[in-house]
């Protein structure tokens, strides 16, 4: 198994793909599994019931997935706030997918889709960051920067940093 986390926007779904398919197993994304589970996209999750009560469905399904899953898994970027999410990543091949804000400014825009960005992004995206990068550190087992790379470059780095074989 390998688990992705870091910032919405880094890559983590794209990467999960490749990287999958290098290893020749399957790839899961919570984000998507909350999608198909609520029948509603994220952004509406937040808006009708607020961040919290998001972060305890996601909770729901980043467990689920974890116990379920044994290919490549992508954690939607805020699940590492939760400290029993954090305990049951201890001892898995977690990588951490990092960017700095410019790739981030980049990378998610303006997008409405994302609701923790919607009013000023580069400022929310630096004190999303401060408050969480300490936590993405801690629940990983190595750290992969994916600035001015390719998502088939970061992937190879992923399997590297990991110490895995293509299959
Ligand atoms: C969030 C990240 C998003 C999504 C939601 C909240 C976050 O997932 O779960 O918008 O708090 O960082 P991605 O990291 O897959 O974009």
């Amino acid at each position: 198994m390998v688990v992705l986390v870091g910032p919405m926007g880094v890559g983590k779904s794209t990467v999960g793909a490749l990287v999958a398919e290098r290893l020749g197993v399957g790839h899961r994304d919570t984000d998507e599994d909350i999608v198909a589970a609520e029948g509603r996209t994220i952004a509406d999750i937040f808006v009708e019931e607020g961040e919290q009560a998001f972060r305890a469905i996601e909770k729901r399904a980043v467990h689920q997935a974890l116990a379920e899953h044994q290919g490549v898994l992508a954690l939607g970027g805020g699940s590492i706030l939760d400290a029993d999410t954090r305990a049951l990543l201890a001892g898995l091949p977690v990588v951490y997918l990092s960017m700095d804000v410019e790739e981030a400014a980049k990378r998610t825009g303006l997008n409405v889709a994302r609701p923790l960005l919607a009013v000023n992004p580069r400022r929310q995206w630096r004190e999303l960051m401060e408050a969480r990068r300490h936590l993405y550190t801690e629940v990983a087992r190595a750290v992969v920067a994916t600035d001015d790379r390719t998502p088939e470059e970061v992937a190879q780095a992923v399997l590297d940093a990991l110490e895995l074989k293509q299959a």
